[in-house]
């Protein structure tokens, strides 16, 4: 299905409303990392307002003076209804889900259910830097097995690393990112199917990120890893963050599968103390009631991808770049510009551009830069144009 914008949802496109003085007002990280010259594409916030229903829940809160600790299971069951409707998937049990502070610490906590001290992490690279972060300050080793040329999970690469990490019986994990940061990359069911009978043949626990599985564009189909065949023993953790745009309101959901559940219910209470309540309300509502604001993102973020790829092929044609089908990030193979091993800080000095560097992705990121594409088409015009100007300027080769 494509969504026209303003037709589907009959609101108006998110990415085209703030002005950039306005944006220029957040102090948030985006805005407040580099000086007022550079313009930010990086970090993963969006350059939108807040969808209505999240900014009434929140201001009916603080009129009420609604900031205690959290209470029972709404955030659950909108996630559960969410997933029934966007997904047709209704595998989603509300008791076998628990809300942690946000994604990446509930990554951590359903990595020490799974794994013990220098166990060893598998994941994809290129990939999002704090797999790496988070799980070395967790005393986990990661073991890389790299995705494909074509962006999409090697399964012979996956399974040569699952061999080896789990040789001596040893425990091992598989941090799997779905959909992927920084490709875009949407994982099929028969992949995913594939990933879960590895898993099962090596004894490998699977622990799937899908915090960007709301952000699905065009005709793609988001496939969550607890729903396909043997994807039972699984743990995911989703978030309303990405998709609305709340990483300051923190909240996120961990889900087990059904031969998980026993898994889930050994983390410990007080990890549940960490997210905040105005966030869970922040979090329900997006789900519950803000799909609409959705759908009209998905629809900009899906003209945003077309207009990168025609400014990328007319401005910046040596820049390699395969158009994602989910998230609002966009992986570019500068390698043919002649910028080095990171042009992100060739953009950044000679074009006042902030792009993230693509060396802390791993294996596969030297020579790439992710840029958000969750702005303006304005902002993103902008952006090619101060890129294009910094390949000149560095004496670059842009061929
Ligand atoms: C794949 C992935 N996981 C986790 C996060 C961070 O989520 P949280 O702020 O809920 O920890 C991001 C943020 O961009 C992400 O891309």
């Amino acid at each position: 299905m494509t969504r026209t914008p303003h037709a589907t949802s009959g609101e108006p496109n998110p990415l085209r409303t703030l002005t950039l003085d306005r944006l220029r007002r957040r102090t948030s990280m985006k805005w407040r990392t580099h000086p007022e010259d550079v313009l930010p594409l990086w970090v993963a916030e969006m350059d939108v307002p807040l969808a209505e229903p999240i900014v009434r829940t929140v201001t009916g809160a603080m009129e009420l003076g609604d900031t205690g600790y959290p209470a029972g299971t709404a955030y659950a069951e909108a996630l559960a209804a969410f997933a029934r409707k966007r997904w047709d998937w209704d595998g989603l049990a509300v008791e076998r889900t628990a809300i942690v502070p946000d994604v990446m610490l509930g990554v951590v906590e359903m990595l020490k259910l799974v794994t013990g001290y220098g166990d060893p992490v598998v994941v994809n690279p290129p990939v999002y830097p704090p797999f790496y972060d988070f799980v070395r300050h967790l005393d986990r080793e990661v073991a890389e097995a790299p995705l494909g040329a074509d962006a999409r999970i090697d399964l012979d690469v996956l399974e040569d690393t699952f061999r080896r990490v789990t040789e001596g019986r040893r425990r091992a994990a598989y941090l799997l990112c779905s959909p992927h940061n920084p490709t875009g990359t949407v994982h099929t069911a028969d992949e995913l199917t594939a990933v879960a009978a590895l898993a099962e043949r090596y004894g490998v626990r699977v622990v799937a990120d899908e915090i960007h599985a709301p952000l699905v564009l065009g005709d793609s189909r988001f496939v969550p890893y607890l729903s396909v065949p043997g994807g039972e023993r699984g743990l995911s953790l989703m978030s309303a963050s990405k998709a609305w745009n709340l990483a300051g309101l923190k909240a996120a959901l961990a889900v087990a599968g059904a031969d998980a559940a026993d898994d889930l219910t050994r983390m410990p209470e007080e990890v549940g103390h960490g997210p905040s309540h105005v966030g869970i309300l922040a979090h329900t509502a997006a789900l519950r009631d803000g799909t609409a604001w959705l759908d009209a993102l998905l629809d900009g973020l899906d003209s945003n991808r077309r207009l990168l790829a025609d400014l990328l092929a007319e401005r910046l044609p040596a820049v390699r770049h395969r158009p994602g089908d989910a998230t609002y990030l966009a992986w570019l193979d500068c390698r043919a510009l002649g910028l080095g091993d990171d042009p992100a800080a060739p953009f950044l000095e000679h074009g006042r551009v902030a792009l993230t560097s693509g060396l802390p992705f791993g294996t596969g990121g030297a020579g790439h830069a992710r840029l958000n594409l969750a702005a303006s088409p304005e902002v993103l015009e902008e952006a090619v144009r101060r890129m294009a100007a910094a390949v000149e300027r560095a004496g670059g080769d842009r061929g």
